[in-house]
């Protein structure tokens, strides 16, 4: 084997389905990019629990605009679904569920809360969503559903999780970094369109600035967690230097790492064998976050034939929820 030749480890062809390490490959090809949604796959979610616990001890929930924008908008929400006998949480990209603990022991005071679904590309994410879950809620039915949410599976996976009747509501969540780790937001708007029952609600949050800090993202534990992916195939991200930035629109904050030497990957799996070259000096993002306007947002909404219902920011971290409902088509 050439020097510059390297080859996953057996580790990677197990946690990664065979579409998964298509998307890998084309990615690296045509982005060069790992997708960061993987991230949070296997040992990738129990680092990423481990470090929200850790953050949580000494300062607030790391999504703690997300947990104030949602006991904001409490009364409203539920004022919406009121007249509903039963409601069901489709929560999707729950990670360990903490960001909406709160908001769901204030609705199940006032309402009957029959199931959460955690909606996850992550199978390990979801046991941690379902050890929360059912310590904190015992008798809510816990259901998790492991799909890509970019991936045209995605509707008819999650279709027997979608209650329809007039009795009842279904209320989609997707909250925190969600739609700035996703790149398709209008396909992926859509899909929640085509996926929920007249008078569902979909309740989504986003970014709305970056800061110029980059300490965080390139803290060693952080890279760890967005790295690990990088090492197994064999690209040895820990020697390469590592370059973190914003794009010029302020639109994308990202780290990259710079190949230090020519590389030959070899995939082989399901019986074929694939090459990826990269040189020495050429970039790999491994962790990319998309901001969103609030013009961008309405626009996407707006395409999507959902109704905007209501729109508030949080000041302090800049932050927009929004409240839509699925309109006839
Ligand atoms: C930042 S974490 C948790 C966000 C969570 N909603 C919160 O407010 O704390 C993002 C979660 O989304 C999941 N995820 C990312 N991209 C996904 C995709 N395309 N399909 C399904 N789940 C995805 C990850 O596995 C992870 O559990």
């Amino acid at each position: 084997m050439p020097s510059n030749q390297v080859r996953p480890r057996p580790e990677f062809y197990e946690i990664f389905a065979s579409e998964e390490i298509e998307e890998i490959i084309y990615s690296l090809e045509a982005k060069k990019e790992i997708p960061y949604k993987f991230c949070f796959k296997d040992q990738g979610a129990i680092t990423w629990d481990k470090s929200y616990l850790d953050q949580t001890k000494n300062e607030n929930l790391p999504i703690q605009e997300v947990v104030d924008l949602l006991r904001l908008n409490f009364e409203y929400i539920h004022e919406l679904i009121r007249a509903k006998k039963t409601i069901n949480i489709i929560d999707i990209g729950q990670g360990n569920s903490y960001s909406v603990q709160h908001f769901i022991t204030q609705l199940s005071k006032v309402a009957n809360i029959k199931s959460y679904t955690a909606v996850d590309i992550s199978r390990d994410m979801i046991y941690i969503s379902e050890r929360n879950i059912r310590e904190w809620f015992p008798l809510i039915q816990f259901q998790g559903y492991n799909c890509d949410i970019e991936s045209s599976e995605f509707i008819n996976v999650l279709e027997p999780a979608i209650e329809n009747n007039e009795q009842s509501v279904n209320l989609f969540l997707y909250l925190g970094a969600m739609i700035s780790i996703n790149e398709n937001r209008s396909k992926i708007l859509g899909n929640f369109k085509k996926i929920m029952n007249l008078g569902d609600l979909l309740i989504l949050s986003n970014f709305l600035e970056f800061s110029d800090n980059f300490t965080h993202i390139l803290s060693s534990a952080k890279f760890k967690r967005y790295s690990w992916i990088a090492e197994l195939i064999g690209i040895g991200a820990s020697n390469c230097k590592i370059n973190a930035g914003l794009t010029d629109d302020r639109n994308i904050k990202f780290s990259k790492i710079e190949m230090n030497r020519d590389y030959i990957i070899e995939f082989n799996f399901d019986g074929e064998t694939r090459i990826v070259k990269l040189s020495q000096g050429e970039e790999v993002t491994l962790w990319k976050c998309i901001r969103t306007t609030i013009p961008q947002l309405l626009k996407d909404i707006d395409v999507s034939k959902l109704k905007l219902r209501q729109l508030s920011t949080d000041k302090i971290k800049p932050h927009v929820l929004v409240i839509c409902e699925s309109l006839p088509n």
